[in-house]
């Protein structure tokens, strides 16, 4: 299977009356197995095939069967996120793709046709999100002129067709037919994901805070979580890059396929980085270097005395400013937490350091991205820049690495026409 997670990314599995729908309960396992989170809604006729359960357990979700569902009607009404309670428009708009495995000729009809009819209908009509359909059926059913013709127009409004395979069907006859394996329509379903943006590119980052020891049980740090770090090394795996994580303490998972290199001190994260340079093409530095550290480590536990104590401080070493100065450096794009004059400091950092983008965001306020969530940030690079507005860190992390991909093409075809 392809290297691209789906890790945060919310599928919604529609599931039609057909026997392949005892495969769909594999599909949901693996997409549950690369990170997604799934929801399963299931036709009338689905529901002969194989049992609600099933697809409950495997996907650890409610799964919708009914378009009126008084318990989701509760919930708008009230405003309230009841267990079930999605109704066909939040579910249309809680998916980030819409999956129908296996989609019936009659599926196939009435969405061409526009209706909204069932619970499956009404998502997908009501849906923006992008649509991928695994056909099954017999194949009289799948060569009649009337269903070619509904997966032509289907096609022309942008839904995936994947399949249908060729081979013996439930019926007993031979041909074209049968729903593709789940494991190839997970493939299909990562590719959607994949933007490619950074498709050859290897990328090393830095994420979190460092922790610059005193003795043997303090240290100075700051608030960093090392959040929008992670996020950012999730979207440049799923843009296809090769991922190196160089983080401080930070209490979140390994984004899958990101190799990660744990360290504490700001100097043990310079070593780590300049041992992993040489062959990056990409560097990113969103860690919260500290600036100094304390210029004696004791090597025991500071006893309590004077009413007052000074802590004498020395530089480290600029990680960012070193990698982007250095002879054939890679692209090099750092972070600016600033608490005023964003413009300015932003931009300023990033002629200082020499590095091609600034990401520049305001910290400490009441929208601090210390900890949050969600973030906001203004790009810089040399003759512009972009605001990339308020939004969780996986949706600005996918804005960025998107925009980098852009500005690394971009340069490669300038430096090509030179
Ligand atoms: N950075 C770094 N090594 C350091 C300090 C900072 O690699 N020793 C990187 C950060 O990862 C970030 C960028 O430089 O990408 C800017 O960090 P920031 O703390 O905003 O700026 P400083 O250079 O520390 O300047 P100041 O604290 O004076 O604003």
């Amino acid at each position: 299977m392809s290297d691209i997670t789906l890790q945060n990314r919310r599928i919604l599995l529609g599931v039609c009356g057909g026997i392949a729908a005892y495969k769909s309960a594999e599909l949901v396992r693996l997409l549950v197995k690369k990170g997604a989170e799934v929801r399963v809604v299931m036709t009338a006729a689905a529901q002969q095939f194989v049992g609600e359960l099933t697809f409950q357990a495997l996907s650890a979700n409610p799964v919708h069967t009914k378009l009126i569902d008084l318990e989701s009607e509760l919930g708008v009404a009230t405003g309230e996120d009841t267990v079930t309670g999605m109704g066909h428009i939040e579910l249309a708009r809680w998916a980030d793709l819409i999956l129908v495995a296996p989609a019936t000729a009659d599926l196939l009809s009435r969405h061409t046709a526009g209706r909204a009819d069932d619970l499956l209908a009404a998502v997908l009509l009501a849906s923006r999100a992008p649509k991928l359909f695994a056909p099954a059926m017999n194949m009289e059913m799948w060569s009649n002129s009337a269903t070619q013709q509904n997966i032509s127009k289907l096609t022309e409004r942008g839904v995936r067709i994947v399949g249908p395979a060729s081979g013996e069907q439930a019926c007993g006859d031979v041909g074209l037919g049968r729903m593709v394996e789940p494991d190839q329509i997970v493939e299909e379903v990562s590719a959607k994901f994949s933007t490619g943006a950074l498709q050859g590119e290897s990328l090393v980052i830095t994420a979190g805070a460092t922790r610059e020891p005193l003795d043997p049980v303090r240290f100075i740090s700051n608030r960093s979580s090392g959040k929008m770090g992670f996020a950012i090394a999730q979207a440049a795996v799923d843009a296809g890059a090769k991922v190196t994580l160089i983080a401080g303490d930070c209490a979140l998972d390994t984004p899958d396929f990101v190799k990660r290199v744990v360290v504490e001190s700001a100097e043990q994260m310079m070593s780590a980085v300049e041992e992993v340079i040489e062959n990056a093409t990409l560097f990113i530095g969103t860690a919260a270097v500290a600036d100094y550290r304390p210029a004696k480590y004791k090597q025991h536990k500071i006893k309590k005395s004077a009413d007052t104590m000074t802590i004498e401080l020395v530089k480290n070493r600029d990680i960012l400013a070193e990698v982007a100065a250095r002879k054939n450096s890679p692209y090099s794009v750092g972070f600016a937490a600033e608490t005023e004059n964003l413009a300015t400091n932003g931009e300023g950092k990033r002629r200082s350091k020499g590095v091609d983008i600034v990401a520049a965001n305001l910290v400490g306020g009441e929208d601090s991205p210390f900890g949050s969530d969600e973030n906001e940030v203004t790009l810089y690079w040399d003759g512009g820049e972009k605001l990339l507005k308020r939004s969780s860190k996986t949706d600005i992390a996918r804005q960025l690495i998107e925009f980098i991909g852009l500005r690394v093409r971009e340069q490669k075809e300038e430096l090509e026409k030179k």
